[in-house]
């Protein structure tokens, strides 16, 4: 299929968005499969850094490990392409892509108290209204673009929503009177802006402390899979993310692990 461009978004001409973002590369359309497939096609064009790429639907919307992003009208839907110097897609790349977009959503929507899940999830009151989902492209001399596609809920989740989705989900209408969908848009591309120009190898102390204020999983009960226990996932408490951005855990039973590739059960978390 052949994505539709569209000449507005939300209400706003794709040349005041261009004009707002300082950018000629955003481009609009209706429904589209993924925006992150639409930005690696781009990038792959040779698109330049901070090409947006917004949808006001997804057909095939993607999420991590796989996983079907729910994506109906309502929804913001908006992905990147970097061209960093340095590393491909790394356990920090994913954290500090959530915590630019989680630190600007909470200047923008003061009631909202947004939290970073690791690695890369926005949660408010423990429940998810948005994910980030980074894409590298590497090539035998490095690195070629970095695709960055965020999902945020605007609108409250109807009944049609599946209802795992329901369940674990909350909207920015669910906490903000009348939410402006631009406005999150902004946050959105100035948050993924903040750390992915030129992410740096390592989170240094002022990262380390943006990341402390907005860990979720700090000092929580929660499981987590890695792959190498049985099936309802290891007990224990977080301890914080470390300068590479792996979850620091502390298991119930046995020594401090450092996580670089596991997977938290949301519904487990307790405060
Ligand atoms: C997650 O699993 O939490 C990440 C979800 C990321 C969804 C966004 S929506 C815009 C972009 N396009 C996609 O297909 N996925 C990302």
């Amino acid at each position: 299929m052949t994505p539709r461009r569209a000449s507005r978004w939300a209400g706003h001409g794709v040349e005041e968005l261009r004009e707002r973002w300082e950018r000629e590369g955003v481009h609009v359309y209706g429904k589209v499969g993924s925006t992150n497939a639409v930005a690696r096609e781009l990038a792959e064009e040779g698109a330049p850094e901070g090409t947006v790429v917004l949808a006001r639907e997804q057909t095939e919307g993607r999420g991590r490990s796989e996983r079907r992003w729910y994506s109906p009208p309502g929804g913001l839907y908006l992905s990147m392409v970097f061209r960093p110097d340095r590393a491909g897609l790394s356990p920090l790349v994913s954290v500090l892509a959530a915590l630019g977009v989680v630190r600007r959503l909470d200047r923008a929507f003061a009631e909202l108290g947004p939290a970073l899940k690791w690695p890369n999830d926005i949660v408010v009151e423990g429940r998810k209204l948005a994910g980030v989902l980074p894409e590298a492209s590497t090539g035998p001399g490095g690195p070629r673009y970095l695709v960055a596609g965020v999902g945020l809920n605007v609108r409250a989740l109807g009944d049609e929503a599946p209802p795992e989705v329901r369940r674990s989900s909350t909207s920015l209408e669910d906490h903000v009177e009348s939410p402006d969908p631009l406005a999150a848009a902004d946050a959105v591309v100035q948050g993924l802006e903040n750390f992915l120009r030129s992410p740096p190898a390592a989170a240094g102390p002022a990262v380390l402390a943006l990341l402390d204020e907005y860990d979720w999983l700090r000092d929580r009960r929660f499981r987590v899979l890695t792959g190498e226990e049985e099936e309802e996932g290891m007990p224990g408490v977080g301890v914080g993310i470390a300068p590479d951005g792996a979850l620091l855990f502390r298991p119930d039973r046995g020594a401090l692990r450092r996580l670089s590739n596991a997977t938290v059960l949301l519904e487990e978390a307790t405060a």
